[in-house]
């Protein structure tokens, strides 16, 4: 596990730029940090809550709506899938997927500033709505915080 956690984390070790208005916590997330949430939070059922709750705000966001496809399911079985393997549950993303490249994936999308606001802004309400209580909630929080602002690829 730690093995795939240093794959994925390098990649995000970078600082935002001065003057974002994103909800950083301060802390850059490590592996050791994320590598517990699966098994706290209480595994596939919540983390399957989770995304189910996320992509319900997804779906009803006029902003970021149309950024995905017509058909939501398949990405979210692989938030699903990406999501319980970074926080420490089975490698299945990785077996599927292959490498997460995380940017490079989502450089298809039109991501700045506003974009990765509401997708932060929907992912820390779906957990909050999942019911994730501490020290899992920062920990997620922090990750999300961080790695939303990874993500954009324009102003
Ligand atoms: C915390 C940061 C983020 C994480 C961990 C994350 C994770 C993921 C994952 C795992 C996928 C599926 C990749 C695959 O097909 O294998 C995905 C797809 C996608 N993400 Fe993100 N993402 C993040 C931030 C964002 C942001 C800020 C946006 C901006 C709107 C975004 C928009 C999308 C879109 C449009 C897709 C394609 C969905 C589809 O094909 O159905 N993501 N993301």
């Amino acid at each position: 596990m730690r093995r795939t956690l240093s794959r994925v984390l390098p990649a995000m070790n970078q600082r935002s730029a001065p003057g974002d208005q994103l909800p950083l916590s301060g802390a850059v997330p490590s592996a050791a940090d994320a590598s517990t949430v699966y098994a706290d939070v209480g595994g596939d059922a919540t983390i399957r809550d989770l995304v189910d709750r996320f992509y319900v705000r997804i779906e009803a966001d006029p902003l970021l709506r149309p950024l995905f496809p017509p058909d939501l399911a398949q990405g979210k079985e692989h938030q699903f899938l990406f999501l319980t393997q970074f926080f420490g549950g089975p490698m299945r993303y990785s077996e599927q997927r292959g490498h997460p490249r995380m940017r490079a994936r989502h450089l298809p999308f039109a991501i700045g500033t506003p974009e990765a606001q509401a997708w932060l802004s929907h992912m820390l309400a779906a957990i909050d709505e999942t019911g994730i209580t501490e020290p899992s909630r920062t920990k997620m929080r922090n990750y999300f915080s961080y790695a939303a602002m990874f993500m954009r690829n324009q102003p």
